[in-house]
């Protein structure tokens, strides 16, 4: 028998080579025309795209399954279905993965979870985000409870990872069952549109058998769905191009970890720059709707805003910006939606986000216009007392600095749930045109003045005078100012510069919590 004789160099650079070409083929050049022909980039197309260029590194490149049942064991493919590494993004290190859906169908067994879960780990050692572009048939049902065992891997590893390095997940193609939960569990879904992108938990098929309704793939699952009504999506891509995009964008306002600050960047947009529009855009009569966004595009720098849940309750408006060249997180109510109450969906997109924020070391600023709390028996059924209770408690944990703006009306519950002094704001100012109170004008006078308006000779007119009173005494910020609960009544051009000086003498803010193992939010 002819010993074992190690080939040259060259031979085994020649035979890396070849089967390097191989992983980078996925599953085949018919398997990635028929993924281009669905519209869909390729996984390693998709990370050229994300990365700088030549700036990606992979981890387990030759790692494959172990299992062999059900034909794997001939059917087994260098990385088994998902490419995982770290590299350059706009020059900051970022970690991702991408399922390859090429291989196998994306479906994720024992070694594409541990692929998943290793970059994660070293993100979490080196403190960098991990970015999850996502196309898979979900479980490998080859696989099977070690399939299931892998997703709880991951599902460990976001949870590890909440909190302490950004998490942002790009839908790519399918994801059905338990596999949505991976990116519900992340901090920013970004969701591309069109027919070969969905995501649900039980799909058509089985929801026409077991509850009789038909509806079509995107109807249940779809990005406009997924953006508008369940609030699982929070942004829109129009392409994978544009999902790249969007991440590179979101990424730009995020620190690389929970012990960092947000990037600054010299915008170049003066810190003390009046708010010239700033009286026009918002009327002093309270019962006419405006947009809030177009105050917010005014106060931030250079009129650059990344909103984030654009089409979901669009009556609170939350989303990124800088003041002064700082990363700021703004929560807005925004009147031209439901006269800007808060109800069940709005307060669980402020809370999120302002959880985020708190994680990551970035101010919370509150333009304040809300007439309260939604009532009625559909919010109530639903839970608004649990659902705005996250409000308040998503700004009374955050510590990081919090300033209060209070452009218009500001009542009941909701100008508590917005960030007040008592909750915990750092600095709370008020336009002229605010009005503060534990209840709008009419409502208030007809049950202070219950009975005197019942035995008024003239009812109406009494009511009238009294809702004129109350008007006077609390439909301006002056009572609130002279009670101590508003650090100043300021000028609506004086906005951004006002919170600008707030910020840079919150820089340095420090504020501590008892010890605890963690806190338990209403939900
Ligand atoms: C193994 C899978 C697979 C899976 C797809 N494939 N899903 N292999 N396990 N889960 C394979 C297909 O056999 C096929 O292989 C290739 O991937 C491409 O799939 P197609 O069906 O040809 O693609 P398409 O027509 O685009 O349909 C995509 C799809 C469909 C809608 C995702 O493949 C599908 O319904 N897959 C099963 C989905 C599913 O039931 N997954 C389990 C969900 S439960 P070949 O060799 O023919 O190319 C779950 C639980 C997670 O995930 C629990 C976590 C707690």
């Amino acid at each position: 028998m002819a010993l074992y004789e190690k080939p040259s160099m060259d031979k085994l650079i020649e035979d890396l080579k070849i089967l390097k070409e191989k992983v980078y083929k996925g599953g085949g050049e018919e398997k990635i025309n028929f993924q281009h022909g669905k519209g869909k980039l390729t996984a390693r197309e998709r990370l050229n795209q994300l990365f700088d260029e030549g700036k990606f590194n992979e981890i387990l490149t030759f790692a494959t399954t172990r299992a062999t049942e059900f034909g794997l064991d001939k059917n087994r493919f260098y990385g088994d279905g998902v490419i995982a590494g770290w590299g350059k993004i706009d020059g900051r290190q970022v970690f991702a993965y991408a399922q390859d859906f090429t291989i196998l169908g994306g479906s994720l067994g024992e070694t594409h979870a541990n692929k998943i879960v290793r970059a994660y780990e070293l993100a979490l050692k080196v403190g960098a985000p991990v970015i999850g572009i996502n196309d898979s048939g979900g479980a490998r049902i080859q696989e099977g409870a070690l399939s299931l065992e892998g997703y709880g891997a991951v599902f460990k590893m976001n949870v590890m990872a909440s909190g302490v390095i950004p998490q942002i997940t790009i839908m790519a193609g399918p994801a059905a069952g338990g596999a949505v939960y991976s990116p519900a569990l992340t901090d920013f879904l970004i969701m591309i549109k069109g027919d070969a992108y969905y995501m649900f938990v039980t799909g058509p098929e089985i929801t026409k058998v077991s509850i009789g309704e038909e509806v079509s793939y995107q109807n249940l699952g779809g990005a406009i769905i997924h953006a508008t009504k369940s609030g699982v999506v929070h942004f829109v891509a129009e392409n994978e191009q544009d999902a790249i995009n969007i991440t590179k964008r979101l990424l730009s306002y995020l620190p690389s970890n929970n012990m960092e600050e947000p990037p600054y960047v010299d915008t170049g947009d003066p810190a003390d720059r009046a708010v010239q529009s700033a009286e026009s855009i918002v009327p002093t009569d309270s019962v006419k709707p405006f947009d809030i966004r177009d105050l917010i595009y005014n106060i931030v720098d250079n009129s650059e805003f990344l909103e984030v849940h654009k089409l979901w309750a669009q009556n609170i408006t939350v989303g990124f910006g800088r003041l002064n060249g700082n990363v700021v997180g703004i929560v807005a109510n925004n009147s031209a939606y439901y006269g800007g109450a808060i109800d069940i969906d709005a307060a669980d997109k402020a809370a999120r986000f302002i959880r985020f924020c708190d994680a990551f070391n970035i101010p919370v600023i509150s333009l304040v216009d809300t007439p309260g709390y939604v009532p009625g028996t559909d919010q109530e059924y639903k839970g608004i007392i649990r659902h705005g209770a996250k409000m308040l408690y998503a700004f009374a944990e955050a510590t990081v600095p919090k300033i209060t703006v209070i452009v218009r009306r500001s009542y009941g519950g909701a100008h508590i749930a917005m960030s007040i002094k008592s909750l915990g704001a750092d600095l709370v100012y008020a336009w002229p045109s605010a009005e503060i109170a534990v209840t709008g004008p009419e409502g208030a006078v007809r049950i202070l003045y219950r009975r005197e308006i019942q035995s008024a000779q003239n009812p109406e007119e009494l009511l009238k005078q009294k809702i004129t009173e109350y008007k006077k005494l609390f439909a301006n910020p002056y009572w609130a100012a002279e009670k101590g609960l508003i650090d100043d009544v300021i000028e609506p051009k004086d906005t951004r510069k006002v919170i600008a000086r707030g910020l840079e003498m919150l820089r340095n803010k420090r504020e501590f919590r008892y010890p605890k193992k963690h806190g338990n939010i209403p939900l």
